[in-house]
């Protein structure tokens, strides 16, 4: 799961409990911050992931996502059904004008993903981000509300 993340998988339940208590109340968090938003089974509520959203400081009606599947949760379709709502919800009530995307350019699952949810690769940075001991080449994806 946290292979092409920054995070480590020795993340303990203490700093999931911290985590869930720094989180915004509101649907989304000031220009600047982050928020963690659970993917669950809509009849069950079983937990399957996440999706953080980023309200970029700099530009007006810009966001950033990101999502995390746990493997049990992966290769049925929950994350692009999960990235597709959080889009639908960031243009239709958000008022979001781009919405991006940035990942280990080895991560292959979360490109297609990217991809099947209508982002663009749109940027390939090398050596952009350093962890876990090395350098990692950046993929940017990105959809504009007039792209849809
Ligand atoms: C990125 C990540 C969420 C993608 O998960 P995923 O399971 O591949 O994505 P989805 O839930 O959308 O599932 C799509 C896959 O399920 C398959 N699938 C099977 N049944 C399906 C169904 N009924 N409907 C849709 N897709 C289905 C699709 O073919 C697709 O597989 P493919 O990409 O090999 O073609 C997952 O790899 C992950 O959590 N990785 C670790 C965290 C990470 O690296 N996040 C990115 C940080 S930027």
């Amino acid at each position: 799961m946290a292979r092409w993340q920054s995070w480590e998988s020795s993340y303990c339940e203490v700093d999931a409990a911290l985590l869930i208590a720094s989180q915004p109340s509101s649907d989304l968090p000031d220009r600047g911050g982050w928020i963690q938003l659970a993917i669950r089974h809509a009849a069950t509520r079983d937990l399957y992931g996440d999706i953080a959203i980023h309200v970029i400081d700099d530009q007006p009606d810009t966001f950033e996502i990101g999502v995390t599947l746990a493997p049990a949760a992966q290769g049925r379709g929950i994350g692009t059904e999960a990235v597709g709502g959080v889009l639908s919800y960031l243009f239709d009530e958000a008022g979001a004008h781009r919405v991006v995307a940035f990942c280990d350019a080895r991560n292959e699952p979360v490109a297609r993903l990217l991809r099947r949810v209508g982002m663009r690769h749109e940027s390939h940075q090398l050596d952009a981000d350093f962890f876990k001991g090395e350098w990692s080449t950046l993929d940017g994806y990105a959809v504009l509300e007039r792209e849809r």
